[in-house]
């Protein structure tokens, strides 16, 4: 059993942001939950996180979570941080340490890390640029400690191999090495990475694990390394997706920000947002330019260019847009059609119903089959409350027809266009509301009076 500790209590100046930087999104969602989540993933006892700058924005993005929150008061280095958690973790328990601003590093990697033998496992990576990263000394192969860029002389800057910030050893140990460890740097801070030194000097085993994709351990300082994870976790979504056999017309305009289930032969063409729960059954295909938001669509749904939909399920191969806007509560049956410029709101829609052009249909039923014509809006809002509209199975519904509700339909009944329905259409019947037309005969146009012929 291992316990997991969180160090999160920077405030990511650099961000510029009124938001704690674990707090800042990558994929839709906090970094701080990414890592959370693959702790977890892990089977971790606790998660226990150190927070300090802007510790209740933290707090209160997790409250649903079971996390024991330590507090920082002051930041005095990670290794201070580290020491504020270990007096109320077992002193039995392996911990697994890591920086809250790491959303891309993979379970497996962790792994490994935390089956090494070693009394002290580090997770460390070769870097391209090492600048900014404590670099790990060797003596040989044995590893002897961390020197932190700011600490570190000419030769120690030249070492390519960096700590990512990853740790795990036994609480007891961990804070015996803690102990000993001083802020006498450049830095005036109480290192974490001074254990090392400090058990290597103890002649404890000590091991750096060196991780092969070090695109896993990229923190966010700034925006702009932020927008580096952004397109980093894109990547990986796509080619997740392709994986499970989904046809991405450019993988790089693909954007996942939560979690998308597929079937097979799915296709998705370009400039496609997918958030929250996504589920799409096999050969779903999504158009250029779509938005979609906790939506389940059935096999062979197919959403045509630019249309938006949040909260939508539909239960079977349904067409809907170009330009479509469906929002929560809108669920539609097998056969439904939806055209242009219609936008949808709690409503259910029944098999082969079709809502071809311009229309608003807000707290609604419609049965099997019926059609409602362009321009036809439920007046569902009297101002104060929504009220419901129900409408039969085959009916038809003349274009330009304003349905006031609360009012129903009846099966087969047809309105007249141009219609205001404000009370029972009975079934079978043709119900018309509006003036009759009429002809005005000698009628003559205010500037032809008195003209001649
Ligand atoms: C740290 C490591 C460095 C490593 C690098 C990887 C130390 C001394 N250095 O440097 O070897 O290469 O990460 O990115 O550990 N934090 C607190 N309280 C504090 C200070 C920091 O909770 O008092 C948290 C921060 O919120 C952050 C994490 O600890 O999540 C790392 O701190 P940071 O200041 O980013 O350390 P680096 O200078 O990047
Ligand atoms: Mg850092």
């Amino acid at each position: 059993m291992f316990e997991v500790l969180i160090l999160a209590a920077g405030e990511g100046k650099r961000m510029n942001s009124s938001r704690p930087k674990v707090l800042q999104p990558v994929g839709g969602r906090p970094m701080l939950t990414h890592l959370v989540e693959t702790t977890r993933s892990l089977g971790a006892g606790a998660v226990r996180i150190v927070i300090g700058s802007g510790a209740e924005q933290v707090r209160e993005a997790f409250a649903d979570e079971p996390i024991e929150w330590v507090m920082q008061s002051e930041r005095r280095g990670t290794g201070h941080a580290a020491a504020q958690a270990l007096p109320d973790i077992d002193p039995e328990a392996r911990v697994l340490v890591l920086p809250g601003d790491m959303p891309l590093v993979r379970a497996r990697t962790l792994q490994v890390l935390l089956d090494s033998r070693a009394d002290l496992a580090v997770l460390s990576f070769v870097a391209e640029d090492p600048t900014g990263y404590g670099r790990i000394l060797r003596d040989g192969k044995r590893v002897t400690g961390i020197r932190e860029e700011k600490d570190a002389d000419e030769r120690e800057r030249r070492i390519e191999e960096v700590n990512s910030g990853v740790l795990v050893a036994r609480a007891r140990e961990l804070a015996s090495w803690l102990a000993e460890i001083s802020d006498d740097n450049a830095q005036g801070e109480y290192y974490l990475t001074d254990c090392v030194a400090v058990a290597a000097a103890a002649g404890h085993r000590i091991e750096a694990v060196v991780a092969d994709d070090p695109d896993e351990l990229l923190g966010a300082n700034d925006r702009a390394q932020l927008a580096g994870l952004e397109r980093i976790f894109r990547q990986r979504a796509a080619a997740d997706l392709m994986r499970r056999g989904v046809t991405l017309a450019d993988p790089d305009s693909v954007h996942v920000r939560g979690r998308v289930e597929t079937g097979r032969d799915v296709s998705i063409d370009v400039n496609v947002v997918l958030s929250g729960e996504i589920r799409l059954g096999d050969e779903v295909h999504i158009g250029p330019g779509c938005v979609l938001t906790d939506c389940d669509l059935a096999p062979g749904t197919r959403i045509e260019p630019f249309s938006v939909l949040e909260g939508v399920r539909t239960t079977g191969a349904c067409r809907i847009g170009p330009f479509a806007r469906l929002r929560p509560g809108t669920e539609l049956a097998e056969g439904v059609r939806i055209g242009n410029f219609v936008e949808t709101k709690k409503a259910h829609l029944a098999a082969g119903v079709k809502v071809p052009h311009l229309s608003y249909v807000g707290d609604a039923e419609i049965g099997a089959r019926t059609n409602v014509g362009a321009g036809t809006i439920t007046c569902n809002y009297d101002g104060v409350s929504k009220h419901r509209t129900v409408i039969g199975r085959d009916a038809f519904i003349g274009s330009n027809t304003s349905l006031v509700a609360p009012v129903e339909i009846g099966e087969e009944a047809t309105i007249g266009a141009g219609s205001v329905i404000s009370g029972q259409a009975p079934p079978g019947q043709l119900t018309l509301a509006r003036a009759r037309q009429r002809t005005i005969e000698d009628w003559q146009r205010p500037g032809a009076r008195g003209k001649k012929k």
